[in-house]
């Protein structure tokens, strides 16, 4: 049987739980992709890895570091030579006094910490995953998943739709398509 992501590597960021793990399954289970299950704990990525009836690889990865992401994709593309997909799903972890916070009364600490990982941790792994898409010339598809900040309307998280936006003009010829 023929399955829409046969032979696709999929990175999914923040894969080890919750809606980043609903995709991964629904990707390797129902749809034949490879997927690349990662967050800061290899331990906790290993066991979602296993938690999937599919082609899977494990690996560590923090978006708030360059060097994390270097090394994360050297792992990835050692074990396949191209990616496909990249879902940009890794989120700041849900903390009821940021979250409930009225938005005048929010901190710059919790601010940058928010958009370390949801905003510039997106930008950073796009930018690096990009590079290699358009070496590979095989095109790709990059998905990203909204932070709950911007839905709750607490923060404003524009920058991230922005400057993606920007990327998504950049790219647009080339066989690449972003998804906001
Ligand atoms: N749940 C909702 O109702 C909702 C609504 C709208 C939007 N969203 C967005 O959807 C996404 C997923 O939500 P969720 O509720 O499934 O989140 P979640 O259960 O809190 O999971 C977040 C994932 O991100 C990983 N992560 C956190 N910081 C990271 C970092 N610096 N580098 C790499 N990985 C990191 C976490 O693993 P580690 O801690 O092991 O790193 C975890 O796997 C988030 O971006 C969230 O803002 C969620």
């Amino acid at each position: 049987m023929y399955l829409l992501l046969d032979h696709k590597l999929a990175i999914v960021t923040g894969s080890t739980q919750g809606i980043g793990f609903a995709i991964s399954k629904e990707f390797a289970e129902n749809n034949g992709a490879t997927v690349v299950l990662c967050s800061r704990s290899i331990d906790k990525a290993k066991r979602a890895a296993a938690r999937i009836n599919g082609k899977t690889f494990s690996a560590r990865i923090d978006v708030t570091s360059n060097s994390s992401i270097e090394e994360f994709l050297a792992q990835v593309l050692s074990y396949h030579k191209y990616i496909d997909i990249l879902v940009n799903n890794a989120g700041y972890p849900f903390d009821k006094k940021i979250w409930y916070r009225k938005f005048h009364e929010l901190n710059d600490t919790d601010l940058q910490r928010i958009l370390e990982v949801d905003t510039k941790g997106s930008v950073r792994l796009a930018k690096a995953v990009v590079s290699s898409m358009l070496e590979c010339q095989r095109g790709g598809v990059i998905i990203n998943i909204s932070s709950t900040p911007a839905i709750s309307g607490h923060l404003n998280m524009e920058a991230k739709i922005s400057e993606l936006t920007l990327l998504r003009l950049e790219i647009l010829q080339r066989q690449l398509h972003i998804i906001l």
